[in-house]
């Protein structure tokens, strides 16, 4: 962690941070929060996670305390303060503190920010080689748009692939594939991109929404629509998305070898362009 932080909405020293017992985050997982990938300095696609909060605190019916460009200059701060080069900013906010009651508290009650940064290596041996997927019933709400601090059925998740030596659960509802349990996927047949539709049943992961722009930009086709598990099985390449893993190929889900069983040619175009992207807005 950082030296410094944001608690309650102030830079203040990691040392003097606090949350209270009541608040709602930590009893009801009350909240939202974004992750947001620091390259060379500068967080990259920052708007574009600031926009997300801001849907998802709507949804949930919160009312940031104060106005999101004043968070957005407390957050280049804290990168700034703590020089973070390579790593991540964990932004949160939650309904506030209040005796527990699982309704809304009075609107006297002011929702608590926080935010720290931490220094993460880029995730250059899994995206280079890639990784491997276990496929695992989607037990989630169905709201699955928010960003939500409760994450119990993806922790599930996660901890089942884990469990089975894999580096991520792809989760179905019924015979579809939604997402990962902390990423998008997207599946690739004949050069088209196949990727589950943004709606409640995914969250529209912001890489996600950079690869449709590079791909509408280098005019690959997409094809936003829900896939069957056998189909995903059957793809030319299948990879996933998100922040911290960027874009990883998946070369093999439940024991079965993906394409030819290495990071195929578009997931190679794809993370190329990403990069360039990066480079582009945060410098090299
Ligand atoms: C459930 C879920 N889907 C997708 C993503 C990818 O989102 P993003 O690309 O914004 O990191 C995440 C990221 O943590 C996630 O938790």
């Amino acid at each position: 962690m950082g030296e410094m932080i944001i608690c309650k909405g102030k830079l203040v020293p990691s040392t003097e941070a606090a949350i209270d017992l009541e608040d709602r985050g930590y009893q009801f997982g009350d909240g939202v929060y974004e992750v947001i990938r620091v390259y060379n300095g500068v967080m990259f696609t920052l708007d574009e996670h600031l926009d997300r909060l801001a849907g998802s605190l709507e949804k949930i019916k919160i009312s940031l305390p104060c106005p999101l460009e004043e968070l957005k200059g407390l957050l280049v701060q804290l990168v700034d303060i703590n020089q973070i080069k390579t790593g991540t900013v964990y932004l949160q906010v939650t309904r506030g503190s209040a005796p527990r009651n699982h309704a809304f508290p009075g609107k006297n009650v002011e929702p608590v920010i926080t935010a720290y940064t931490k220094e993460v290596p880029l995730p250059v041996e899994t995206t280079d080689n890639g990784v491997s997927a276990i496929v695992v019933e989607d037990i989630r709400w169905l709201k699955c748009d928010i960003k939500s601090l409760n994450l119990l059925g993806s922790v599930l998740a996660k901890e089942t692939a884990v469990e089975n030596g894999c580096y991520e659960a792809i989760q179905h509802r019924g015979n579809l594939v939604t997402e990962g349990s902390s990423s998008n996927i997207s599946i690739v047949f004949d050069g088209k991109v196949i990727t589950h539709p943004a709606n409640h049943l995914i969250l529209n992961g912001i890489v996600r929404q950079v690869i449709l722009k590079l791909c509408a930009k280098q005019g690959i086709p997409v094809e936003e629509r829900p896939f069957a598990i056998e189909e995903m099985m059957g793809a030319d390449e299948v990879f996933l998305s998100s922040t911290t893993s960027e874009i990883t190929p998946i070369i093999k889900i439940e024991k079965e070898t993906i394409g030819n069983g290495s990071p195929g040619k578009i997931t190679k175009l794809l993370q190329s362009l990403y990069r360039n992207e990066i480079d582009l807005h945060c410098g090299k």
